[in-house]
């Protein structure tokens, strides 16, 4: 028998991916970065199949800069949504911060894949490394080890 739903779930994985990527891209031209210059932006797509976007918003006062993927997220959950499928980060040798990568493992499933898409605006190539949750932030410090 063919395995017609295998070859499926492939494509739409290329197309999820493709349209995460977008997203991204999209929210980077919004980034508020007056101090860094270094535009930042993320999406992340939640259980329910919707996308959320993000992108880094810095202030004055440097500490108070939050990043693209904690404004992606902090979307997600205040619309209830709380699963994360997969999360793509768009910016200049894109990566999330540690702070960012304790935040998505709270929500993220451990496979859920994590594409850091690595371009800029005004050049034609882009590289792109695909990852997991789980392999993101090794020895994470768990809540339920912890005891919380
Ligand atoms: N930034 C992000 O938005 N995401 C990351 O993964 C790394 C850093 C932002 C924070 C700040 O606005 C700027 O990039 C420089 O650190």
């Amino acid at each position: 028998m063919v395995k017609k739903p295998a070859k499926k779930s492939v494509k739409t994985k290329s197309a999820m991916r493709k349209k995460l990527m977008e997203a991204a891209k999209t929210a980077q031209k919004n980034a508020y970065c007056p101090y860094s210059r270094y535009p930042v932006g993320a999406a992340v797509l939640t259980e329910s199949g919707r996308i959320y976007t993000g992108c880094n918003v810095e202030n004055a006062s440097f500490g108070l800069a939050i990043c693209a993927e904690r404004v992606a997220i902090f979307k997600a959950v205040s619309h209830g949504e709380k699963r994360i499928k997969a999360l793509c980060v768009a910016a200049k040798s894109a990566r999330p911060c540690g702070a960012c990568r304790q935040v998505i493992i709270e929500f993220a499933d451990k496979d859920a894949e994590m594409i850091y898409l690595d371009w800029q605006p005004l050049e034609r190539k882009e590289k792109i490394t695909i990852t997991t949750a789980g392999k993101m932030l090794p020895l994470a410090f768990d809540p339920s080890e912890a005891g919380l």
